[in-house]
């Protein structure tokens, strides 16, 4: 069984081919440089550069490959949450090749796609908890099965990797920001400032980062004649040090919400054997070896993606595209794209496939 994934619903156009025996056969990213100069994804650029680059990446996909369209399975696409004109551009090209070969077009929720991104290099299996944290989403979850997810805890203003990239904004470090805020972190001094630990006393598994982002911006700002943090001067060992202590504030949140879930999860799903952690900020190594120790503190077995699979690319969406497949979940032709669509409501099914229906 062979699926083709396409992904395009913030910066990244790619698309991947997956076979059900966990290899991947085919592969094309691009990510669209066009933002950095803005400090972040316009979504008007971001879609007009998906429209222009997607038959590129599906021709670079299967020129590595001795695969045709004709071998495929199934077309699985991003089909939601996400910057809707990105969406639609792999959605009508997802559903335009079922169309013309006659073959399922499966809707993949991209978070769906983050989620179960670790099965393919990883030995997980279900139920598993789940942090799946990038720049648009941060959420505790139990990983039922596919298409079956309960959420302990959301946060409830930015994401993580959004906070990461607020402060690399700030400290004038580029754009995305979590990468060069984790470098920088790695020759800082993680004790140099002291950061809040927002929302840790309510026992509820949700999480909150703008009043994290906010103290470092006040942080910053003392760094700044008159007080605006376009004219902060800091120098490069602050900056480090700042980083630092932000990566540990925001990774020792994650972890405490997390520690709350592990005790739920446990009493709730005793099979349950894995911690895992997915989306872009799963990349962070920092992050990964808290993850690490509080799994090995708890007697569960941590899992992650491999670092350039965290964030977004077309392999996750093949992959999760081929799981709902297996499972007889395809899509009807007029699945509408969602810019909004949270893991634990059910997708809407084509008539006649498996499961249930929303
Ligand atoms: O999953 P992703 O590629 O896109 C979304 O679905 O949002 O995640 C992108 C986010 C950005 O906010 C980026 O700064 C963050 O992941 N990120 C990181 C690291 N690499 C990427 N955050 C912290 N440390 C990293 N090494
Ligand atoms: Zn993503």
């Amino acid at each position: 069984m062979i699926v083709l994934g396409i992904e395009s619903s913030c910066d990244e156009t790619a698309a991947a081919l997956v076979n059900d025996k966990k290899e991947i056969l085919g592969e094309a990213l691009l990510s669209q440089e066009e933002h950095k100069k803005f400090g972040g994804v316009v979504p008007e650029i971001a879609a007009r550069s998906h429209l222009e680059h997607i038959d590129t990446i599906l021709e670079e996909c299967f020129a590595k490959t001795n695969l045709t369209l004709n071998d495929v399975d199934a077309i699985a696409a991003s089909a939601g949450p996400g910057l809707i004109g990105g969406v639609v551009v792999g959605v009508m090209t997802a559903k335009a090749l079922a169309i013309s070969l006659n073959k399922p077009f499966v809707a993949v929720n991209h978070l769906e796609g983050h989620a179960l991104s670790s099965r393919i290099s990883n030995d997980v299996e279900f139920p598993y908890l789940l942090l799946l944290v990038s720049g648009g989403h941060c959420q505790i979850l139990v990983v039922k099965d596919v298409d079956d997810y309960e959420r302990l805890g959301t946060t409830i203003d930015d994401a993580v990797g959004e906070a990461f990239d607020k402060v690399a904004k700030m400290l004038q470090l580029g754009y995305p920001g979590g990468p060069i805020v984790e470098k920088m972190a790695s020759i800082g001094d993680e004790n140099r400032f002291s950061l809040p630990r927002p929302l840790l006393g309510s026992q509820d598994c949700n999480l909150s980062f703008s009043g994290l982002k906010t103290a470092v911006r006040k942080i910053v700002e003392t760094y700044s004649p008159d007080g605006d943090i376009s004219h902060a001067y800091i120098p490069k060992q602050d900056i480090a040090d700042i980083c630092a202590s932000f990566q540990y504030a925001a990774t020792d949140c994650l972890c405490r919400k997390l520690k709350k879930a592990i005790t739920y999860f446990k009493q709730n799903y005793p099979a349950g054997k894995h911690i895992v952690v997915s989306g872009g900020v799963a990349s962070n190594t920092y992050l990964r070896s808290k993850l690490q120790q509080l799994a090995d503190n708890n007697g569960l077995d941590f899992a992650a993606p491999p670092i350039r699979f965290c964030t977004d690319n077309g392999v996750m969406v093949a992959w999760a595209g081929l799981e709902r497949f297996k499972k007889g979940y395809t899509s009807s032709l007029d699945f509408k794209p969602r810019p909004r669509w949270p893991l634990d409501t059910h997708a809407p099914k084509a008539a006649g496939a498996g499961g249930v229906k929303a």
